[in-house]
C-alpha cells in the first residue's frame, strides 16, 4: 500500500483514472490509496482500524488475526427505505423498489458528496465477483473512505492488484461508497463514522453504477454483495439470459444412494440460508455427506447441456452471529474460529467473542455491542440482533471441491422458504415449473432484523428477492418463466418452512441438522426415488416417505406441520391476487400467474 496523494495508478485503463480523478475532485480526501489485496496492506489496514478505535483486537491465543468492531447504533442493517433503483422510466423499478430518476439523484447524491472525503483517505478497491479471470466473473471497483470496508472487502471478494491486469481496458461497475462524515482540520475521528440522516443506497442500472451514502453497515457498505451481485446483476442477467439469486448453494452427496446433487435454496434475510449451506448431518444420516457452495448468493446460468449451473460470486461469508452454536451450525462456527471480522457483537472478559445462542451457559459479564457493561440480569440483548461475522468461505471445513470452478455446479432442484408461524407445511413440490415460479413469487416471511423496521412483520418476498431485485418484479417474474422455457433438464422446484409454530408459540420442527430429512426427500424426489402425493397445494410426502430414523416424530405431529386449512389458504389466494394488483395495473404481470390464482383456489375449493 503507497500512501501519497499523486501515486501513480497500477493501471492504464483510462476509465478508471478519469473517474478516480473525478470523485477524488468532487470529495476532495486527504489523500487516495490504491489497494494492493496483499497480506501486508491488510495488516496495516487492521493495524490501523486499532488505532483509530474502530477495530478492538480479539484475545490472538483465543481468536487469531481477528477483530471486534462495534457501529453506531443508528448505522446496525440494511436500509430499504433509503434503496433506491434509479433507471430512466419509474416503470423500470415497479412496485415493490423506491425509484428516483437518475438525473436528480444524481444532482442530489453530488450535493452531499461534495467534500465528503475531507480528512479522509479516499481508497480504490479493485475486485472481482466470481473466480478471478472467469468467464463468468464481473469485476467492481469501490471507491470508499472506510477503511473497515476496505478490511471486509478484502475477505468478501477476490480483491486487489490482479484485478488490473484481468480489468485490462475493459468495463468494470463504478462502486463509490462514503460514509458521509468528512473531518473538519484538527477534528478527532469517531470509531464508526456514518451519517444516518442523509443515507442513500442508490442503484444506475443503465450505466452500471452504484452510489452509497451514509452508512458503513454490510449490504449498505460492502457494495460487491447485494448492490453489485444482485441489484445490479440481476439487470444483467434479465438481458442476458441467465439469473442472480438471492440464494445458498448446498452439495448433498449419498454414497450408498449413488448420488451427488446440488441443491440451491432462497431464503429471506436472516432465514437459515448459512445453516443449510453448512448443514450438519443428524448421526442416524451419517450416509449424507454435505459441501458448502455459497450461502448468500448464486449466479445460475444455462449450460450448453440443457442444465443450469451455479457458482457463488462471492469469497466469503458475512453471516448472522446470534444462533450460531456448536449444536446449530457447527461449520460455520469453525469457519470463524480466525481471521474473521465480528460486528456488533459481545466481548468477554478473556477477549473473545459472544452472542445469544451461542453457548449454553451465558457468561457471567460481557461488555455489549454498545460497549456497555452487560450480565444475563440485562434487558437488552448482549449481541445485536443482526451482528454479523466476516469470515473467509476457504475456512468452512465442508466448503465443497467445486466452490470456485467457473463453471458452476448443476442445479437439480430450487428450494424456497420463508418464515411463517402458520398454516404452511414443511415442504410441497411444485406442479412444474410455472407453477414453482408462482410458489415462489407468492412466498411470504416474517420480517428480520437483516433490515431496520417492525421484525415479525409478514410480507411477500418473492424468491426471497423483494429488496435486491433491480428492476420490475413483474418482469423478474416473466424473466423466470422465460428461462425456463429454454431449460430442458429443469430443475425441481419446492417449498419449505422451518418456523411453523404451535398453539403455544414453539416451533413445532427440530429444523437445523433435521432439516435434512426434508432434503433427503428432495433429492430423491429429484432422482426418482421417493413418493408423494397430490394436494392443492403441490406434491407433498406421506409420513412413510420420509426417514424418521433417530427422530421422535408421531404420524399425527407430522400431519399437524403438513396440514393446511383450506380456508385460511383461501383467503391467502386472495391475498396473494391483491398482492399482485400493481403488476396488473403496471401490465407486467404474467398472465401464467392469473391462472394459477385460478387453478389454486379451484382445488382449494373442491377440497372443502
Ligand atoms: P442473510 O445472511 O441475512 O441473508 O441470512 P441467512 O438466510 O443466511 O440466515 P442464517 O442462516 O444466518 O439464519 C439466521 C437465523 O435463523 C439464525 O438465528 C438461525 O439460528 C436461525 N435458523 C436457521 N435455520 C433454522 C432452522 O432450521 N430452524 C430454526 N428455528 N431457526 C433456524
Ligand atoms: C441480508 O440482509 O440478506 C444479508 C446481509 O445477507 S447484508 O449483506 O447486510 O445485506
Ligand atoms: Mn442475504
Amino acid at each position: 500500500m503507497i500512501k501519497q496523494t499523486k501515486q501513480k495508478a497500477p493501471t492504464k485503463n483510462q476509465k478508471v483514472i478519469q473517474w478516480v480523478e473525478e470523485i477524488s475532485r468532487l470529495t476532495q480526501p486527504d489523500q487516495i490509496v490504491w489497494c494492493d489485496g496483499t497480506d501486508q496492506e491488510y495488516k496495516n489496514i487492521c493495524d490501523l482500524l486499532v488505532r483509530n478505535g474502530t477495530f478492538i483486537r480479539l484475545n490472538p491465543k483465543k481468536r487469531p488475526n481477528s477483530f471486534l468492531a462495534r457501529s453506531n447504533p443508528k448505522d446496525v442493517a440494511r436500509v430499504e427505505s433509503r434503496t433506491f433503483i434509479c433507471c430512466q422510466k419509474e416503470k423500470d423499478a415497479g412496485p415493490t423498489n423506491n425509484w428516483a430518476e437518475p438525473k436528480a439523484m444524481k444532482k442530489k447524491l453530488t450535493g452531499l458528496l461534495k467534500g465528503c472525503m475531507k480528512g479522509r483517505t479516499l481508497y480504490v478497491i479493485p475486485f472481482s465477483m466470481g473466480p478471478l479471470g472467469s468467464k463468468i466473473a464481473r469485476i467492481g471497483i469501490e471507491i470508499t473512505d472506510s477503511p473497515y470496508v476496505v478490511a471486509n472487502m478484502r475477505i468478501m471478494t477476490r480483491m486487489g492488484k490482479a484485478v488490473w491486469k484481468v480489468l485490462g481496458n475493459g468495463d468494470f461497475v463504478k462502486c463509490l461508497h462514503s460514509v458521509g462524515a468528512p473531518l473538519q482540520s484538527g477534528e478527532s475521528d469517531v470509531a464508526w463514522p456514518c451519517n444516518p440522516e442523509n443515507t442513500y443506497i442508490t442503484h444506475f442500472p443503465e450505466t452500471r453504477e452504484i452510489i452509497s451514502f451514509g452508512s458503513g453497515y454490510g449490504g449498505n457498505a460492502l457494495l460487491g454483495k447485494k448492490c453489485l451481485a444482485l441489484r445490479i446483476a440481476s439487470t444483467m442477467a434479465r438481458e442476458e439470459g441467465w439469473l442472480a439469486e438471492h440464494m445458498l448453494i448446498v452439495g448433498l452427496e449419498n454414497k450408498k444412494l449413488k448420488l451427488k446433487t446440488y441443491v440451491t435454496a432462497a431464503f429471506p434475510s436472516a432465514c437459515g440460508k448459512t445453516n443449510m449451506a453448512m448443514l450438519i448431518p443428524p448421526k442416524a444420516l451419517k450416509d449424507w455427506k454435505v459441501s458448502t457452495i455459497g450461502d448468500d448468493i448464486a449466479w445460475i446460468k444455462p449450460g450448453k447441456d440443457g442444465r443450469l449451473y451455479a457458482i457463488n460470486p462471492e469469497a466469503g461469508f458475512f453471516g448472522v452471529a446470534p444462533g450460531t452454536s456448536e449444536k446449530t451450525n457447527y461449520n460455520a462456527l469453525a469457519a470463524c474460529r480466525a481471521n474473521t471480522i465480528f460486528t456488533n457483537v459481545a466481548l468477554t472478559d478473556d477477549g473473545d467473542v459472544w452472542w445469544e445462542g451461542m453457548t449454553e451457559n451465558v457468561p457471567a459479564h460481557l461488555i455489549d455491542w454498545q460497549g456497555h457493561d452487560w450480565t444475563p440480569k440485562s434487558e437488552t440483548p448482549a449481541a445485536h440482533p443482526n451482528s454479523r461475522f466476516t469470515a473467509p468461505a476457504s475456512q468452512c471445513p465442508i466448503i465443497d471441491k467445486e466452490w470456485e470452478n467457473p463453471a458452476g455446479v448443476p442445479v437439480e432442484a430450487f428450494v424456497f422458504g420463508g418464515r411463517l408461524a402458520t398454516n404452511t407445511p414443511l415442504v410441497y413440490q411444485a406442479f412444474n415449473w410455472t407453477h414453482g415460479v408462482y410458489l415462489a413469487s407468492t412466498m411470504g416471511s416474517e420480517k428480520t432484523a437483516a433490515a431496520e423496521g417492525t421484525t415479525g412483520e409478514i410480507r411477500r418476498d418473492p424468491m426471497a428477492m423483494l429488496p435486491f431485485c433491480g428492476y420490475n418484479m413483474g418482469d423478474y417474474w416473466a424473466h423466470w418463466l422465460q428461462l425456463g422455457a429454454h431449460v430442458t433438464h429443469k430443475p425441481l422446484i419446492f417449498r419449505v418452512n422451518w418456523f411453523r409454530k404451535d398453539e403455544k408459540g414453539h416451533f413445532m420442527w427440530p429444523g437445523f441438522g433435521e432439516n435434512l430429512r426434508v432434503l433427503e426427500w428432495i433429492v430423491k424426489r429429484v432422482n426418482g426415488q421417493a413418493k408423494s402425493a397430490e394436494s392443492p397445494l403441490g406434491w407433498m410426502p406421506s409420513y412413510s416417505d420420509l426417514n424418521w430414523n433417530g427422530l421422535k416424530m408421531t404420524e399425527s405431529q407430522f400431519q399437524k406441520l403438513m396440514s393446511v386449512d383450506a380456508h385460511t389458504a383461501l383467503k391467502d389466494v386472495e391475498s396473494q391476487s391483491l398482492f399482485f394488483e400493481p403488476f396488473r395495473k403496471d401490465k407486467t404481470l404474467p398472465p401464467e400467474f392469473e391462472a394459477e390464482l385460478v387453478l389454486l383456489e379451484q382445488r382449494l375449493k373442491r377440497s372443502l
